[in-house]
């Protein structure tokens, strides 16, 4: 059987992650996308449970006709916008998952995000986000180095589309308890192995995969301390979250 994605070992393990919650949950479960880009990620769910609801919020509109084409014929909903305030805008009654995979670091309004994300919640909800630093640690092109100045420079003047900033642990973490959002679990994915995934030859990508899945899984469990400048060996931080009971 065919990994559910490839190339990205934070996105592999939050698949699999979702996988065993549709199996013990059931197909009724809805997905909320927070960014969701092409959609890609999601036809290899889509096409095992096809029972699953799931939309996606994207404000590029290209990438939003790729992924309405990409599931096609699935219980899926695309909407052209960017996800703040969300509930009652876009969509109106809360989620079981919310995911949010490679967006945060492009995302300008970041707590009015996570409030967003919140407000689509209920309390049995889980939030799985993750997010990169490989633009800003180890930039691919030299118009992604430019993206890094240019963008924050920008986004005050309405143009969100090009912004990119490091996402800081501190930060981070002090927007996630303004939002009311509880930590369950943090790891680290996406080590320098990476760069190596592009190189292995199709044939045997699925392997390789699935050992640098396992290989950063037992890294995670030794538990080794995590602060920003680890962003050079770690390229993504993956956390899930619940939202906090509405009675605390
Ligand atoms: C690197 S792509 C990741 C797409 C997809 N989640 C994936 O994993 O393939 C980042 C996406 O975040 C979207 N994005 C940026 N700011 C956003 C915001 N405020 N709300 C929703 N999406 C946003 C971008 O348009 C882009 O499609």
């Amino acid at each position: 059987m065919s990994l559910l994605t490839s190339g990205n070992t934070a996105k592999l393990y939050c698949l699999n992650w979702i996988e065993q919650i549709i199996q013990q949950k059931g197909e009724s479960i809805r997905i909320l996308d927070a960014g969701c880009g092409r959609a890609a990620n999601f036809i290899e769910l889509l096409r095992r449970y096809p029972g699953v609801t799931y939309t996606g919020i994207e404000p590029n509109p290209a990438a939003c006709v790729t992924a309405q084409r990409n599931l096609e014929g699935f219980k899926a909903t695309i909407i052209n916008d960017y996800a703040y305030d969300m509930m009652g805008r876009l969509v109106d009654s809360p989620f079981d998952v919310v995911l949010s995979f490679s967006v945060f670091e492009h995302v300008y309004r970041r707590q009015k995000y996570l409030d967003s994300v919140v407000n689509c919640m209920h309390d049995d909800s889980y939030f799985l986000i993750n997010y990169d630093a490989g633009h800003f640690m180890a930039p691919a092109t030299l118009k992604e180095a430019a993206k890094n100045i240019i963008g924050p420079l920008i986004a005050p003047l309405g143009m969100e589309r090009y912004y990119q900033r490091f996402v800081p642990e501190a930060d981070f973490r002090l927007m996630l308890d303004t939002a009311g959002l509880v930590i369950t679990e943090v790891k680290s994915f996406n080590t320098r192995m990476k760069g190596i995934h592009k190189h292995v030859p199709d044939a045997h990508k699925e392997a390789h995969m699935q050992r640098w899945l396992d290989y950063e899984l037992w890294l995670n469990e030794l538990k080794i301390p995590y602060e920003d400048k680890d962003a050079r060996t770690w390229f993504t931080r993956n956390y899930i979250l619940r939202r906090q009971p509405h009675n605390q």
